[in-house]
């Protein structure tokens, strides 16, 4: 692309930018690299408006340096994060916490640390220290498939051509433009060409929902039962200590359940590689047989995953009956 163009295009977003784009995004307006931090590692699976809403300002509030975060429970990060779901995140932030004193700047020191990837570290360098590198968000991995016709590209082409069109002398505000008119403009279905400041150079504008290929994914369905132990107003639950869920507390699976327990619905969750399907059913002792109970207030203070939350409202709704 002649040089030209390639100037003309970076005005055109940085004017698109000042006039359309999410300015008061709160991490875009820290200088704080750890807030930062925090803000990418939440987005990287997770929806803006869900981080805003309910996690960004909770989470600073209670750990707002990193050594504050090194010295905290894992217990205590998880419960931040429930809900927010990918809870390695959060094992990850944990643990690169007790690490290091302070983020370093460099791209590779960066990717050395628990659950930084390229584009995380691409992202915390440009964002957090000003450096003119490209990142590879999905709204922006759409952007260049568009531009370029890209069907299935590899990484390398991705990045290659991400630093083709990168602005070096505003990288800032050109990275988090990519990211809101991937959002706002370029979206998966109904894309608005017209109001877009690439339109000129995107060679997929004829038809852009070709660009990249959507692939099918067969998502496999994964059934448990589950059973609550119910003993005077408690509920019996354990640390999870398997690969799934790790650290959060939750109610146990069984293969079969006991012949004296009743059957109260069902629940399920769709995670992004299998949906869960469970059957509930509660065994009311009249003696307590498992090693921690926990009463309804008490299980609020804890951190639990999605599916068990949904478990424990359907058990309250059978007991408010
Ligand atoms: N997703 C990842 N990083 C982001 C950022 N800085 N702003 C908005 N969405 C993002």
């Amino acid at each position: 692309m002649p040089i030209q163009d390639l100037n003309h295009i970076h005005k055109n977003i940085q004017i698109w930018y000042k006039k359309e784009g999410r300015l008061s995004l709160p991490w875009r307006n820290t200088s704080d690299p750890y807030a930062i931090y925090i803000s990418e590692v939440m987005l990287q699976q997770t929806q803006v408006k869900t981080v805003l809403e309910r996690y960004y300002f909770p989470f600073l509030a209670k750990f707002p340096t990193l050594k504050i975060l090194a010295e905290s429970p894992l217990d205590d990060v998880l419960k931040m994060w429930e809900g927010l779901g990918y809870y390695n995140r959060a094992k990850n932030l944990h643990k690169t916490a007790t690490l290091i004193e302070t983020l370093p700047s460099s791209i590779d020191a960066l990717i050395a640390l628990p659950g930084i990837g390229k584009n995380t570290a691409h992202a915390l360098a440009t964002f957090a220290f000003g450096q003119a590198v490209p990142i590879m968000e999905a709204n922006v991995k759409r952007i260049i498939c568009r531009i370029y016709t890209l069907t299935s590209p590899n990484d390398t082409l991705l990045w290659q051509k991400a630093s083709m069109l990168l602005d070096t002398h505003s990288p800032f505000e050109y990275n988090q433009a990519m990211m809101d008119i991937g959002a706002t403009l370029c979206k998966p279905k109904n894309p608005l060409c017209d109001l877009c400041p690439l339109v000129s150079i995107c060679q997929g504008k004829e038809d852009p929902t070709r660009y990249p290929t959507k692939k099918k994914r067969i998502v496999p369905q994964r059934e448990y039962h589950m059973m609550l132990y119910a003993y005077d107003d408690s509920l019996a639950l354990s640390q999870r200590t398997g690969k799934f869920l790790h650290g959060l507390w939750g109610f146990e699976s069984v293969e079969v359940p006991l012949c004296a327990s009743s059957y109260i619905g069902e629940v399920s969750h769709a995670y992004t590689h299998f949906k869960l399907r469970c059957k509930v059913y509660v065994y009311e002792e009249s003696v307590p047989s498992q090693e921690r109970y926990f009463s309804l207030a008490q299980i609020k203070e804890i951190a639990i995953s999605k599916v068990d939350e949904k478990i424990v409202k359907l058990f309250l709704g059978t007991i408010s009956l």
